[in-house]
């Protein structure tokens, strides 16, 4: 099914999402299926719950950024590691339609996370895909890239 996705200047979008617990996880297949669908109808490379008025630490992450070609889940996600260098680059957002918005980003994070099956996972990532990761995870903490502006590029 293909979600609504919520946009500024929304409330849902600015608050802090609550950790899922073990059995709350399985009950979330559908959930992730019709993110993942959304995400794609969408062009999105990324999506987390509160985008579709979920406030819950859950977000899906586009196959076409992932080395292995798969979408990936993250649950209850926290950067454990982060690069002391940061770089630079436009970003977009669902929520934020219309406009690329430059921000700064660690190069390379570590972050650990559950999969789909409530099973602790860790990734290791660097440079787009740690930039995906990290614009999801501050979704799941109510901020937006239009609070980390740098520097804005209008389509229009
Ligand atoms: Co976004």
């Amino acid at each position: 099914m293909n979600l609504e996705i919520i946009k500024v200047p929304d409330p849902r979008l600015r608050q802090k999402s609550k950790d899922l617990k073990r059995e709350e996880i399985k009950k979330l297949k559908s959930l992730i299926s019709d993110m993942v669908e959304t995400m794609r109808a969408n062009d999105g490379i990324g999506l987390a719950a509160p985008q579709i008025g979920q406030n819950i630490r859950l977000a899906v992450i586009g196959k076409q950024a992932v080395p292995n070609k798969k979408e990936l889940v993250l649950i209850n996600p926290k950067i454990t590691k982060r690069s002391w260098r940061q770089i630079k680059d436009f970003e977009g957002c669902l929520s934020v339609p219309g406009a690329a918005i430059e921000v700064k980003r660690h190069k390379k994070i570590t972050v650990a996370a559950l999969n789909e099956k409530a099973e602790p996972i860790s990734y290791t990532v660097s440079d787009y895909l740690a930039r995906v990761f990290q614009h999801e995870i501050d979704h799941l903490d109510g901020i937006l890239i239009i609070d980390k502006k740098i520097n804005e590029k209008t389509n229009r």
